[in-house]
């Protein structure tokens, strides 16, 4: 008999209330995302106290759309997973007790999912398995951080973000050149207008073959170049500004410039990692590998050290529950179950 495990699972660590249902670890049944970010705009990012309350409101209806547009009777569906670490508590929490309630309701098994790996899963959605072992770069809003992979389920952390994350860096960049939030989508529009060797912005690779990152220092550079300052101090010749007199070109500029910099350090950092694992497959997730450029240099960067380069489809780029669902019918399989004293836990380990 053909193998028909279905996974629904619900993921609500950061600002979207998700869920999905996913048949045997790829088959995307349904993805449904409701997005919080009209709530957080005015603020120029994500507060935490609005994404809890907006994840009670939403959570009943989304599960309710994702069984239905699943076309999936409740006695079908095999176990519940959630994402139960690393995220906002709050958020994290509401997800964890609606997968629990219908764990216990249903009497089906329940299975904890780290965000950040299904991310480094996402690849696999709608699409064929990934060759292990695999160097995985997972960069969002949230996290930053290089792995090694010998299974969806065996990740090793190989370097981390020592300060902002490369979506977060995005996102006060636009907030900078006054782009909007968030500040990826609308960083990557402008930049395809601009020139990306305006401004040679800098590459902070770290000491010796660090697959550390570090971003807040070009974040602070794409400041002071904008104010026309340098460490705060005006530099000489250049009259202070502020973004109000620059022109839609010279943002679009600035923009491109930033963008290739972030580019330029995942890109370095993926090499190190390849060669570090000699891994012969790359994978990218996470809100930031929705990026164009960083998604053309891609190609060209896996072609050159020969090997498969593996993104997630533009929908599964940011959170969605589909990725936790994917992960955990590999959990499933290897019998790793959890309770329902399932706990959240907000930091990464
Ligand atoms: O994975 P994600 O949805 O949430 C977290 O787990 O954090 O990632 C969200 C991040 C945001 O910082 C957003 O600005 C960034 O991903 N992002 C992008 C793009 N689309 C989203 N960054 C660069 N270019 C994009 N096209
Ligand atoms: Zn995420």
């Amino acid at each position: 008999m053909n193998e028909d495990v279905r996974i629904l699972a619900i993921e609500s660590s950061c600002d979207e209330t998700a869920c999905a249902v996913v048949r045997n670890g790829h088959e995307v049944l349904s993805n449904v995302v409701a997005t919080q970010l009209e709530l957080h705009a005015r603020y120029g990012g994500v507060v935490p106290e609005i994404a809890s309350r907006a994840h009670v409101e939403a959570v009943n209806p989304v599960i309710a759309e994702a069984l239905k547009q699943s076309q999936t009777t409740v006695d079908k569906i095999t176990a519940i997973a959630v994402a139960n670490e690393p995220g906002l508590i709050g958020s994290l929490l509401v997800g964890l007790m609606a997968a629990k309630t219908l764990a216990w309701m249903w009497q089906k098994p329940i299975i904890g999912v780290n965000h950040v790996y299904a991310h480094a899963y996402s690849p696999t959605l709608d699409a064929e398995p990934v060759q292990y072992p695999a160097a995985a770069l997972v960069a969002s809003g949230g996290h930053t951080a290089l792995y090694r992979c010998d299974g969806p389920m065996n990740i090793t952390l190989l370097g981390k973000t020592i300060d902002d994350a490369a979506g977060e860096a995005f996102d006060k960049v636009a907030s900078i050149l006054k782009l909007g939030f968030p500040g990826g989508p609308a960083v990557d529009k402008s930049a395809r207008e601009g020139n990306a060797s305006a401004v040679r912005f800098p590459r902070t690779l770290l000491r010796g073959q660090s697959l550390d990152f570090s971003f807040s220092g070009l974040k602070t550079a794409v400041l002071y170049h904008v104010r026309g300052t340098s460490g705060g101090r005006t530099q000489q010749d250049v009259q202070p500004r502020s973004i109000e007199d620059y022109s839609t070109t010279e943002i679009a500029d600035i923009a491109a410039s930033f963008q290739a910099a972030v580019v330029d350090i995942l890109k370095i950092k993926i090499r190190r990692a390849v060669n570090l694992t000699s891994a012969r497959t790359i994978i990218v997730g996470g809100g930031v590998s929705a990026n164009s450029a960083l998604r053309s240099t891609l190609q060209t960067q896996a072609a050159k050290l020969s090997c498969t380069l593996r993104m997630p489809e533009l929908k599964y780029c940011g959170d969605n529950a589909a990725m936790v669902a994917g992960l955990a019918y590999h959990y499933f399989k290897a019998g790793q179950l959890a309770n329902l004293d399932l706990d959240s836990r907000p930091t990464i380990m």
